[in-house]
């Protein structure tokens, strides 16, 4: 595999804390940052603005090959564009909530993923969260986090962002697809935050990367 940087994935469940945890590593050790779940919810967000079933694989296979998307890397983080379109200010809504596992679990959008996750490591270094990215999207990179939570402290991390999100049927529909489903990598450091503060998990992920010998981006300050 063509990973010509470092990457740190950190896989995880719903509202663990892995995009807090990610976006506060990534800044710390100037690296770009990639939510691949944007990914996912943006092909969601299609298909619910052009009435596509998030299970009919051949629809959205269609849909798919009549798009055209962009994955770049813009100050430092992953950007979408869709036909154009920035979907950003969408992925977030209970519409997209309700269908991205749907849509996840379907091959033909993984294979369709895989591709430009993959791509990001070409250009920077970077730090990718997600459900399989240590397992199957950089199988090969020793740093690796699966971060957890119990179900009662995600729900409440969520609803105090003000987010209607069924979390533990996504969990469920994630853990339990036939095609890379959310699980712990063997060699993926497990850190429960239940009873941690977020720059108690951030510290903890700073050390462990240090202790494995993970070098800093480059300081464009200097
Ligand atoms: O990306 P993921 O869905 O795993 O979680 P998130 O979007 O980062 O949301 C987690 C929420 O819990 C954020 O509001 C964090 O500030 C908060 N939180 C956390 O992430 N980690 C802790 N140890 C404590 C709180
Ligand atoms: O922030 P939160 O953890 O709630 O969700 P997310 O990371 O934005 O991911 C949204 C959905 O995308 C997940 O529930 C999965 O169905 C899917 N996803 C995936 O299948 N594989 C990934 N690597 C990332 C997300």
């Amino acid at each position: 595999m063509a990973a010509h940087h470092s990457v740190i994935a950190i896989d995880g469940p719903a509202a663990s804390g892995k995009s807090s945890v990610a976006r506060r590593v990534a800044a710390e050790l100037r690296f770009a940052y990639v939510n691949s779940g944007s990914l996912y919810r943006a092909i969601a967000w299609l298909a619910n603005d052009r009435a596509v079933k998030p299970d009919d694989s051949q629809a959205v296979a269609k849909l798919l090959s009549q798009t055209s998307f962009r994955f770049d890397l813009r100050n430092n983080a992953s950007a979408i564009s869709i036909d154009g379109v920035d979907p950003e200010p969408h992925l977030r809504s209970e519409a997209v909530n309700n269908v991205v596992s749907k849509i996840s679990a379907l091959n033909v959008v993984r294979e369709f993923l895989l591709g430009p996750l993959r791509q990001y490591a070409e250009q920077a270094n970077l730090i990718m969260e997600g459900r399989d990215i240590g397992s199957a999207v950089f199988p090969d990179t020793p740093y690796k986090f699966y971060i957890d939570a119990s179900p009662e402290v995600r729900a409440r991390r969520r609803a105090a962002e003000g987010q209607q999100d069924n979390l533990s049927s996504r969990d469920r529909l994630d853990a339990s697809r036939t095609i890379a489903p959310l699980k712990i990598a063997p060699d993926a450091e497990v850190v429960d935050t239940s009873d941690l503060s977020l720059d108690q998990v951030v510290a903890l992920v700073l050390r462990r990367l240090e202790e494995k010998g993970l070098r800093r981006g480059p300081d464009e300050r200097a």
